[in-house]
């Protein structure tokens, strides 16, 4: 079977370096660009992707899509075949911060990343903040939380934020990384 069956065939760097080729001059025009990354859990291939993108020169990525591959989560009450679709929400937040920390340590100066998955609280969106994204993206969150979340992140966040003595959510981009030098930051 060929290795683009499927529903997500630019999963591999050969077609999604073809796909890139192929909309290099569309882009020109409209650029900047950012890309929705899989949910992999084969991280050299999520890495194969990432070396992908940014010889194309893209500004960006989306830190990831839904998890299609059930049986790498555990979940409660197990889903059964009828069921069709990817898991997001709980399952996805764990590892997603996982991508997003390999994508900023590795290429946090080449792409600034949009992180999803599982945000459910102002705490889950800090963690992802702190783990390298620039941006926070949130849609299953709004179904259990209400719409309300955001604006509840929003304010929450300036507290965080302080009680870490940053000034600003980009002083926080990646502060895992850069623990002793965002602490020498004056308030
Ligand atoms: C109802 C629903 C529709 C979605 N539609 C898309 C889509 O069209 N394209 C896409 O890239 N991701 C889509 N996603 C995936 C989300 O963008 C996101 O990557 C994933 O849901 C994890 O974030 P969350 O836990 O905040 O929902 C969808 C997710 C949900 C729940």
């Amino acid at each position: 079977m060929s290795k683009c069956a499927g529903k997500e065939p630019f999963i591999y760097p050969e077609t999604l370096e073809t796909l890139l080729s192929e909309i290099r001059l569309c882009r020109e025009k409209y650029s900047p660009f950012w890309i929705k990354m899989p949910h992999l859990y084969d991280i050299k291939q999520f890495d194969s992707l990432l070396k992908v993108i940014i010889q194309h020169n893209i500004q960006g990525v989306t830190v990831a899509n839904l998890i299609k591959d059930r049986k790498k989560v555990e979940i409660k009450d197990p889903l059964t075949d009828e069921i069709r679709g990817g898991l997001s929400g709980e399952p996805t937040r764990k590892h997603s911060l996982e991508l997003n920390r390999h994508t900023y340590k590795n290429y946090g100066d080449k792409l600034t990343s949009i992180s999803v998955g599982g945000v459910f609280s102002t705490e889950d969106a800090y963690a992802k903040i702190k783990a390298g994204a620039s941006l926070v993206g949130l849609i299953t969150g709004l179904f259990f939380e209400g719409p309300q979340l955001i604006g509840r992140i929003n304010r929450e966040l300036v507290q965080l934020l302080k009680n870490d003595g940053f000034s600003s959510i980009s002083e926080a981009i990646g502060a895992d990384f850069n623990k002793k030098q965002k602490k020498s930051k004056k308030l």
